[in-house]
Parts: structure tokens; C-alpha cells; sequence
């Protein structure tokens, strides 16, 4: 099963070569360049299972992620959301027992060949977990830089770093003062901004969000929000949602993943506007309208 992100970017690449350079402003204002530009290949799965044991979750999957934009996978609790997110960074094998199949294209290639270094691939694919996970005895500065050291990326200014990635993150004005105080000393929803920050640190080419807005305040969620739109400028993001208004809010792109008692398949994937206000199936109209789930 192919998505229609897939069909409708596509075509969109191609244009986007075509077009001679001096008629390229003309273009840009008749046929939004914008949006092609940012439909180059980003990341794209493959015809992707999952396996956990002889447990099939996930059967399937074939999606693009156009580069510099924000895919929202929204469905039911245990239809292999999460499961499909770590797939997409190799998180998924960490898990004992668990198995995949199919391929994850980054910039063209596999990013489970041979070869490929999952800590190179984790560094440029980041990601942020369902539940915050930040080491609770380093302090919060420490925290925000902990993943250089893993994946060996070193910066000439920490301070620096630390202040922009808590900014982006939208938790800079309140822990300024308490950079030294314990991650495991913020609440839940600032726990979850500071996981955003660290991932923010390595300066990702695609992020990963699993949920990040669950634990948090509306305040908070809307500034987690902004952060998430300005950073698709530059960077390509996938975020798990259950809140229906969020993805509407800062998606380009959703992706609806359902399991009738199997595993968990990809109903459709289109525009956002395409999904809220006249999706292809019934069951996509039925979940975004809150019938069921
Ligand atoms: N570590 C694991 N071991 C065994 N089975 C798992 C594991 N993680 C997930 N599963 C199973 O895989 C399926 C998909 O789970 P997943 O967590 O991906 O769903 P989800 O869509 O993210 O759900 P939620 O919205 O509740 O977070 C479920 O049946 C779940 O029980
Ligand atoms: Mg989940």
C-alpha cells in the first residue's frame, strides 16, 4: 500500500528540478515552490512490519516523509504508533525479542544496511519518548548536553547550547536559575521539555515525538507547539498525537494507523486538511470526529 503522501509529493520533486532558474519566482508564486521544496525526500518506509516475538504489531507500512515537514500519525491506543516511531530511528531493536521487516529510507538510503551505524543514524533521526526520561541525578544544564558525549559531537560553547535548546524547548525562563538543580527535580511536563531539549542539542535532520505534549499544561503545550512549527523549517518531524486539535494545529500531514484485533495497519495518509475535512475512508472520518478510540 502506497501513501498519497507519497503520490502527491513525488510528482512535486521532479517540478521542483524543472523549473529554469529565471522563471523560479514566477513558479514560486503560481504553483507554491514553498511546498515542493520542502517535498524533497526526507524519510520514507518501505512496505514496514513489526514484530514483537510471534506478536505481528505493525503489517505494512509504506510512507513518505517529505523533508522540512510535520506528519502527525494519529489512531488508537495499540495500533503501533509508538512501535512504527522506533522504527524509523532503529530504537525498535533494543527491545529483546523484537523484529522488523521492510526498508526505512534516509536521504536514499537503508538505514538498516549493513553497515550503517545505528549511533550515527540516532543522532541525525532524534527522538522523544512517550514518557520523560531524563537522568534524574545530572542536573539540568548536564541533561541538555548528556547525547554529545554518547555520539561523540563536541560544541565550542556548552553555555550557549544549553540556553538555545532550553529556549526552543520552551523551558528556558524557568530553570535559568537552577541549571545545577536535578532533571529528576522538574516536574512531569518540564521533564518532558528537557528530553526535547537534548534531543534539540544534536541538531537532528528529522525528529521524533512520541506524545510529547501528554504531560503538559495548555501553556506549556502551545509553546511546545510553536517550537515544533518553527523547527520544520529546518528539520523534518513525525508526532504522535492523541489530541486531534494538536495535530490539525501543526501538522502538514497525518497519517491514520489503525488494528482491527491484527496488527496494526495505515488506513490513509494525506494533507492534514485532507484528513479533517474529507478523508477517503469512513473509519478516518469516524476517529476524527471522536466517534470511537
Ligand atoms: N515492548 C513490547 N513488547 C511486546 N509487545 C509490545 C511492546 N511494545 C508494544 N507492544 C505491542 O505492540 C502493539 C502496538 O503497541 P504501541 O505501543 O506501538 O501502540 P501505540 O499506538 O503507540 O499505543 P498508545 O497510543 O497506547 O501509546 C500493542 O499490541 C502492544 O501491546
Ligand atoms: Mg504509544
Amino acid at each position: 500500500m502506497d501513501s498519497q503522501i507519497s503520490e502527491t509529493t513525488r510528482p512535486h520533486i521532479t517540478a521542483k528540478v524543472e523549473i529554469p532558474e529565471q522563471r523560479s519566482k514566477l513558479h514560486t508564486e503560481d504553483l507554491q515552490v514553498d511546498k515542493m521544496v520542502k517535498s524533497e525526500s526526507g524519510l520514507e518506509t518501505r512496505n514496514v512490519h513489526a514484530w514483537f516475538d510471534k506478536h505481528h504489531a505493525l503489517a505494512d507500512i509504506s510512507l513518505h516523509f517529505p523533508k522540512n515537514t510535520v506528519t502527525g500519525l494519529i489512531g488508537p491506543s495499540g495500533c503501533g504508533k509508538s512501535t512504527f516511531l522506533r522504527l524509523l530511528n532503529r530504537m525498535h531493536e533494543f527491545i529483546p525479542r523484537a523484529a522488523m521487516a521492510g526498508e526505512v529510507l534516509f536521504a536514499g538510503n537503508d538505514i538498516y544496511d549493513p553497515g550503517v551505524n545505528p549511533i550515527d543514524i540516532r543522532r541525525r533521526i532524534g527522538m522523544v519518548f512517550q514518557k520523560p526520561n531524563p537522568f534524574p541525578a545530572m542536573n539540568i544544564g548536564e541533561n541538555v548536553v548528556a547525547g554529545l558525549k554518547l555520539s561523540r559531537v563536541k560544541t565550542s560553547n556548552k553555555d550557549a547550547l544549553i540556553e538555545d535548546c532550553l529556549t526552543r524547548a520552551g523551558l528556558w525562563k524557568e530553570v535559568k536559575d537552577r541549571l545545577g538543580s536535578a532533571g529528576g527535580s522538574l516536574s512531569g511536563g518540564q521533564q518532558q521539555r528537557l528530553c526535547i531539549a537534548r534531543a534539540l542539542a544534536l541538531n537532528p535532520e528529522v525528529l521524533l515525538l512520541d506524545e510529547p505534549c501528554s504531560a503538559l499544561d495548555p501553556g506549556s503545550t502551545l509553546r511546545v507547539e510553536e517550537t515544533i512549527v518553527q523547527l520544520s523549517a529546518s528539520m523534518t518531524i513525525v508526532i504522535v498525537t492523541h489530541n486531534m486539535q494538536q495535530a490539525a494545529r501543526v501538522s502538514d500531514y497525518c497519517a491514520f494507523f489503525l488494528s482491527d484485533g491484527g496488527p496494526g495497519q495505515l488506513v490513509e495518509a494525506d494533507l492534514t486538511t485532507n484528513i479533517f475535512s474529507n478523508p477517503s475512508d469512513t473509519r478516518t472520518a469516524d476517529y476524527v470526529q471522536g466517534r470511537f478510540g
